[in-house]
């Protein structure tokens, strides 16, 4: 089984390779392939790469190419893992933003919209060059922002392209967790878009347990979402959400905290991951240890700005751990390759799933997946305020993937002064103004 990462330089993918080491199953990925433009990232992944596979005799075959049609050439797995702008870019979608006052943020609002219009020319390119070489890859889709870009490869890929995050089981688990439930054997009723989706229900041998939780104010306030909403907030929704939806339920509180903030995530990521790479240029960095450093810092500071504007302190030790986007990942690859059926939550296509979404509308849901591939369940339909938001947002990515098809401002500016976050059209055009002044990616916005 070959498997392809692209952005194979970047800074999660000891993650997966690590847990591909812990599959010796027949049907095992045997050959993985790094593709990334950057040689000097690539050299220091492989050089992690190359302790963690130390004495296991099965590890995977790494090569590392910068060639892309080399790289996706007889592959069966394709994992996209792609920053465009890399750090600096995600640190000037977040600056722009703030500078006007709305969110500036990786993946929602006026950022995520510039990371977006930036990525969606890029991962189009991508996904035909896939159809033409590896017609019959799976694609895994970690690329940011998640849901914007599944859908724009789903248009050329079809079902073969397969959205991941790990925000939603990292909810899940957190729920069961506080409930005494095993993870793995609870039923996540979880749905929405990606970075924006509820958790309504946890059943357990077909009951929902969810009930005994906002029953619970010791317990409903005790994990990382019922801090960072308030257990009253929670018990108004009567759902958990994700916790993304602190810069929704919380702007004001979260752009604040955002503003005043020495640095933004970017910003101090960028800095961190220079330092990281360098580092690992010099022959006697420890390769392994240094990097488990690293990504111990990058998660014990994981919105912290949202934890600090929300009053509450650290995350609890067990979130530490990172978020699970690797064992995500890998269970997907397993559930297709060995026809081994799993329940995840993922992001696909619709089709029928949510009534208020048109059938091709990529949407974040737990589906069952085998061979052919990962299949909505039916989840109960939305409430209204979710309603609201999903479509709101929908709206959004339609406009954004018009934009990078056309070409067109115009089109551009609607999908930022659509955003529910973005609070004026005049708004939407400075940062649309700004933003083609920074990225030479969105160069292509003339029309
Ligand atoms: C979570 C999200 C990812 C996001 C990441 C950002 O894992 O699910 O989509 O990219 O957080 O973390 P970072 O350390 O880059 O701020
Ligand atoms: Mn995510």
């Amino acid at each position: 089984m070959k498997l392809t990462i692209l952005g194979g330089g970047g800074f999660r993918v000891p993650l997966v390779y690590g847990a591909l080491l812990g599959d010796h199953a027949e049907g095992r990925v045997t050959h993985v392939t790094l593709f990334d433009l950057d040689a000097g990232r690539l050299s220091a992944i492989e050089r992690v790469l190359g302790e963690q596979g130390e004495g296991v005799p099965d590890a995977p075959v790494v090569r590392a190419t910068n060639d892309l049609d080399e790289a996706l050439r007889g592959a069966d797995f394709v994992f996209s893992a792609i920053r465009v702008g890399g750090l600096a870019g995600r640190a000037a979608d977040e600056r722009i933003a703030l500078a006007e006052g709305v969110l500036g943020q990786e993946t929602v609002g006026a950022g995520g919209i510039a990371y977006g219009l930036r990525t969606l020319p890029v991962v189009t390119h991508i996904a035909h060059r896939i159809a033409e070489l590896a017609p019959d890859a799976w694609v895994i889709n970690f690329t940011n922002p998640a849901g914007m870009v599944t859908e724009a490869m789903s248009r050329i890929l079809g079902d073969r392209v397969i959205g991941i995050c790990d925000s939603p089981v990292g909810l899940g688990r957190r729920v069961a967790r506080v409930l005494g439930a095993r993870p793995d054997e609870a039923w996540i009723d979880y749905v929405g878009l990606n970075h924006l989706g509820w958790l309504r229900g946890l059943k357990v041998g077909g009951h929902d347990v969810l009930p005994r939780l906002f029953e619970d104010d010791a317990l409903l306030g005790s994990f990382e979402e019922g801090r960072l909403f308030g257990t009253e907030w929670l018990r108004s929704l009567g759902a958990i959400p994700n916790e993304y939806l602190h810069y929704y339920y919380f702007n004001r509180e979260a752009v604040r905290a955002y503003r005043e903030a020495e640095m933004t995530r970017g910003a101090y990521l960028l800095d961190q991951q220079a330092g990281f790479y360098e580092e690992m240029g010099k022959p006697d960095t420890p390769p392994l240890a240094t990097w488990h450093r690293v990504l111990a810092d990058r998660e014990a500071t994981y919105m912290a700005h949202n934890r600090e504007a929300a009053g509450v302190g650290e995350r609890d030790e067990e979130d530490l751990e990172s978020g699970g986007y690797e064992k995500v990942a890998l269970a997907l690859m397993r559930a297709i390759a060995r026809n081994e059926r799993a329940t995840l939550i993922l992001n696909v296509r619709n089709r029928r799933t949510l009534s208020v979404l048109d059938a091709d509308a990529v949407i974040e849901v737990p589906c069952l997946v085998d061979a052919a591939g990962a299949h909505p369940v039916s989840v109960d339909p939305l409430p209204y305020h979710a309603v609201g938001l999903v479509t709101a947002v929908k709206a959004v990515e339609r406009e954004a993937l018009a934009a990078a098809e056309s070409g067109s401002r115009a089109t551009a500016v609607k999908a930022f002064a659509l955003h529910p976050l973005v609070d004026s059209v005049a708004v939407a055009r400075r940062l649309l103004d700004g933003y083609t002044a920074e990225h030479a990616g969105l160069a292509y916005l003339r029309r």
